[in-house]
């Protein structure tokens, strides 16, 4: 079909003009979020001088998806063993080479293990002396440790956590104490403290570190999940849907259900509901039944920009049985990976949960939790955040489809 190929590069053709036109202050992403960073990293004796390079090694690569400005994030590094040394105050370095230079050449000290004592100086003399104050989005500190302290982490940890600072423990070593990683770390401890068999490992764990530091900064909320507690965006809610749309009942009896239709226009601006974009793995779930028959390709989730160019989407096309997982890609405008084959199930007529599972460099999408295929991404690029973010709307088109679903993203 000649026309539909003419349409669509026309189409693309339009796009690429009115994309010129996009502000690019208004991508958000981890890189653009907003936070105070101090790093609290054990500098005792156990450490030993070549490890403590692995640990400041570590800290510049987990700092790698952070834009260091004093718009976006600010680090700060205090060393510390018997008594806590303030490295880099908040704020001190405004680029990223700079900062790296500096924790680079921070000198190891010897010593013992005080970590509650370390905790305290970070809340008043580095948290205390940001220029942003606590008027800054996110104020996130990651002790690193690989011992048990000699005095009490309780006192430290509560008032770091009175004043809104997010505790994350890393204990690197057979050594730590679980119980005081605990203490020292936000709730629940399983998103908050981090294990690494000792310091020659520690890089296996930097990409879990760099997600969650990710998702701290960029998830406005944590769901709850059944079994699982994690940050996320309860898409279902913060789109307003149960306001919107009828109730139905669920495909289990303890599920929330709704039937969208023609009539309802299930839109919201980005801003409200990513408001620091998406962070780099999340993952989509949307429990559907879809009406048996249609032939029609509709976009379950959406976040287009302002000149509608789609920065994230899931679609689905009836008329192939097939699911499209659209993103961002730093080289083109979209990023369109489509799952041809597996779902045929998901058009049936009958409830069905289709997750896609999206991390750094790939993609997966499964059906009624098992795997349909995985497929590579290239890297991508923060989304605009200045246009609408829209359930269950015909693809290229602003009307709503019929189908009845629950659904959520984390
Ligand atoms: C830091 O990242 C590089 C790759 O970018 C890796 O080779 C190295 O092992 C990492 N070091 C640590 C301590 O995580
Ligand atoms: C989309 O449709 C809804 C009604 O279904 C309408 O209120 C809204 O203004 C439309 N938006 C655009 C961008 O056309």
């Amino acid at each position: 079909m000649p026309g539909t190929v003419l349409l669509w590069s026309l189409w693309s053709a339009v796009l690429l003009v009115t994309s010129a036109v996009e502000d690019d202050s208004v991508r958000a992403g981890c890189s653009t979020a907003q936070n105070d960073l101090v790093y609290i990293v054990d500098g005792s004796w156990s450490v030993g001088p070549e490890d403590f390079e692995i640990a400041k090694r570590w800290l510049i690569n987990i700092t790698s998806n952070f834009d260091i400005s004093p718009l976006y994030t600010q680090v700060g590094v205090v060393q510390y063993s018997d008594t806590p040394r303030l490295e880099i105050s908040l704020g001190r370095h405004q680029g990223a080479a700079e900062l790296i230079q500096a924790l680079g050449s921070i000198d190891y000290m010897g010593g013992n293990t005080q970590t509650g004592r370390a905790i305290k100086f970070a809340v008043e003399h580095l948290f205390g002396s940001s220029q942003r104050g606590s008027q800054v989005k996110n104020r996130i500190a990651v002790v690193v440790t690989d011992g048990k302290s000699q005095d009490d982490v309780v006192d430290g940890s509560e008032a770091a956590r009175a004043q809104g600072i997010t505790l994350f423990a890393v204990g690197v070593g057979s050594e730590i104490t679980t119980s005081e990683l605990i203490t020292i770390a936000n709730k629940p401890s399983t998103a908050y403290v981090l294990y690494a068999q000792d310091y020659t490992n520690i890089d296996r764990i930097r990409e879990d570190m760099q997600q969650r530091l990710c998702e701290e900064s960029v998830c406005p909320t944590r769901i709850p999940v059944p079994s699982r507690d994690e940050k996320g965006f309860e898409l279902l809610l913060g789109m307003n849907i149960p306001a919107k749309a009828k109730s139905i009942p669920g495909s289990l009896s303890t599920e929330s259900a709704y039937a969208l239709s023609a009539g309802v226009d299930i839109t919201e601006p980005t801003r409200d509901i990513f408001p620091e974009g998406l962070p780099p793995s999340y993952v989509f779930v949307a429990t559907v039944r879809l009406k048996s028959g249609s032939k029609l390709t509709f976009d379950l989730w959406r976040v287009l920009s302002k000149t509608k160019e789609v920065q994230a989407a899931v679609t689905l096309s009836s008329q192939d049985k097939a699911v499209t997982f659209t993103t961002t890609s730093v080289a083109e405008q979209e990023q369109r990976v489509s799952f041809p084959t597996g779902f045929q199930a998901l058009f049936d007529g009958k409830w069905h949960q289709l997750k896609i599972v999206v991390r750094p460099l790939r993609v997966s999408a499964f059906l009624d939790d098992h795997l349909i295929e995985e497929h590579q991404l290239q890297p991508v690029e923060p989304i605009y955040i200045n246009g609408y973010t829209q359930i269950g709307k015909k693809s290229r088109g602003n009307a709503t489809v019929a189908a009845h679903f629950t659904i959520f993203n984390h």
